[in-house]
């Protein structure tokens, strides 16, 4: 898709339907090494053809053997797993906010809120031209670059303020935490809805370990992002 980027379909044999946001966890069949289980968020799910998909970045041994596979290849799976994205209020305008990696569930949620009848827009930042998805970005996307080599000069955040954020606007949002931290800044600023999905370290996958554990506000003081997550209302957290 872009420089180290990749998308991998596969065939989704569960009644179990992934939703936008949602994850799960993959090692490669036929191998313990490396042994343990990596989180992927889903990317993409046609009913239709009973196909799920997921976009990563290689960039270690786990996703080396992945960009490897051939069509055929067994996956080992767990999922669907934690919380997926809300929908919007009827009504509402759902501004989607994707920066590096974090494309791949935005872009699911993007083909979701479609199929509801929604007219969502996208923004979608990289570090540089080379990383930009350009030929899966959905028609009518806004890009922007950190370096200004594709798109606007800036971050997402600049080319949403830029294009002019309406007061029925529900913002969703993943990618790198300073990215997150800027919309959800914003969102309490104009009190629009806002939920982010988190890109978070994760063990076990399944809420037995706390080691995905991120701060929020109430009596519970921690969250798991595997199970209370990955998304969050941005509000609820706490973000330093
Ligand atoms: Fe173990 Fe979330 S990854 S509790």
């Amino acid at each position: 898709m872009a420089d180290n980027t990749f998308e991998m379909e596969f065939s989704w044999p569960s009644d179990d339907v992934p939703l936008p946001g949602q994850f799960f966890s993959l090692r490669c069949a036929d191998s313990t090494d490396p042994l343990l289980r990596r989180p992927f968020a889903f990317s993409g799910f046609n009913a239709h053809s009973a196909r799920a998909s997921f976009i990563y970045l290689r960039r270690g041994r786990s996703t080396t053997l992945l960009s490897q596979l051939g069509v055929g290849a067994q996956i080992d799976i767990l999922g669907p797993l934690g919380k997926g994205f809300s929908p919007p209020a009827a009504g509402r305008m759902p501004l989607l906010a994707a920066g590096g990696i974090g494309f791949g569930p935005i872009l699911f949620l993007y083909d979701h809120l479609m199929s509801q009848g929604f007219s969502p827009r996208l923004f979608y930042g990289a570090r540089t031209a080379s990383l930009v998805p350009r030929d899966r970005l959905p028609q009518g996307s806004i890009i922007c670059s950190d370096d200004g080599s594709s798109g606007r000069a800036g971050t997402v955040l600049d080319a949403m303020v830029a294009e002019g954020i309406p007061e029925s606007a529900s913002l969703y949002a993943c990618g790198p935490g300073p990215m997150l931290k800027a919309l959800a800044a914003k969102a309490g600023q104009l009190a629009l809805p806002c939920q982010v999905a988190i890109e978070q370290h994760m063990a076990c996958g399944v809420g037995a370990c706390m080691g995905c554990s991120v701060k929020v506000k109430d009596e519970r003081k921690f969250a798991r992002a595997c199970v209370e997550g990955p998304v969050f209302n941005a509000e609820e957290l706490i973000w330093d």
